[in-house]
């Protein structure tokens, strides 16, 4: 573990970034810099974070510690909670960034990489609020964001595990919203869309017929801070995106699953 100038931090609030080597994680890392944050960046990738975390210094003066973690194994959110407490720093944010997609038919699916989605996109995501929340809930103060998805609304045939942990996210951050709001603790569960970064390159998923429709990560981030600032348990990112929620409340779930399938077929190399 290191930071940008072997210093601890000032006075300045905390924020924990997972997954801040890349897109919407990093972009989130920078807007948080420039709104006076100091930073802990935590993904796989320590090199990508030590080049932020001079950039942010250089750009923003915030100080970043940087933990390299593969938050996919079990005692990982554990490994990150300890180094934190051993910095001697209290987190004033928590954004539960990391994840990935996998794509294609289901049983065909490498077992590893197929439940690796559960273990990083569920349980990392869980155990860091669980392992932070209480601190956050003794002084009284304290936010969390957790990056659902548009597919948090639905189930989605050829992403199936995908969506289904980002269901999963979304009813976790709504039912510990209610919970901690009157302890004086702010989560926000956001909803991206489409949003140009290494995802799909990851989730194998072609998108060259609907790449015009993706938004950047920076302007998923904003809409989130703002969201954030404005108490909203929910943050969908964009009106398509709202637009794309609504429609799909409105459609009978079975009838939306199966429309699904047949838009999302030829969007996967097949496998
Ligand atoms: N892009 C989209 O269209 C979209 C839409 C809806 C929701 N989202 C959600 O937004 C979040 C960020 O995704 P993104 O679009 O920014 O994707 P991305 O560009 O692929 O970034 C993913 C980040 O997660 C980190 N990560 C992956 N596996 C990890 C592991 N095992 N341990 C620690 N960190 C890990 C990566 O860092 P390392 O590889 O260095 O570990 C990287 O920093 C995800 O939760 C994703 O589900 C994305």
């Amino acid at each position: 573990m290191t930071n940008n100038q072997g210093q601890r931090s000032s006075g300045r609030p905390v924020a924990l970034v997972t997954g801040a080597s890349a897109g919407i994680g990093e972009a989130f890392a920078r807007a948080l810099a420039a709104r006076g944050h100091d930073l802990i960046l935590v993904a796989r990738r320590k090199q990508r974070l030590e080049e932020l975390s001079a950039q942010l210094k250089s750009e923003h003066g915030a100080e970043s510690h940087v933990i390299a973690s593969d938050l996919g194994k079990a005692e990982a959110p554990r490994q990150v909670f300890d180094a934190v407490e051993k910095l001697g720093l209290q987190l004033d944010l928590l954004v539960n960034n990391a994840g990935y997609g996998s794509s294609g038919p289901f049983h065909t699916q490498e077992h590893e990489w197929e439940m690796g989605q559960i273990d990083l996109n569920v349980r990392a995501l869980a155990a860091l609020a669980h392992l932070f929340s209480p601190g956050m809930v003794q002084r009284g103060k304290g936010r969390i964001i957790n990056l659902g998805s548009v597919g948090s609304f639905m189930s989605c045939p050829y992403m199936a595990t995908y969506a289904a942990t980002k269901a999963f996210i979304l009813s976790f951050s709504e039912a510990i919203s209610a919970e901690l709001a009157p302890h004086g603790v702010q989560v926000t569960c956001v909803c991206p869309g489409g949003t140009s970064t290494e995802f799909q390159q990851i989730a194998k998923v072609e998108v060259e017929d609907v790449k015009g429709t993706f938004m950047s990560a920076e302007s998923v981030v904003e809409i989130a801070l703002r969201d954030l600032e404005a108490r909203r348990p929910i943050s969908i990112s964009g009106w398509m995106n709202r637009l794309a929620v609504r429609l799909a409340w409105l459609t009978p779930r079975g009838l939306l699953t199966m429309a699904l399938k047949k838009g999302l077929e030829g969007r996967f190399e097949k496998k």
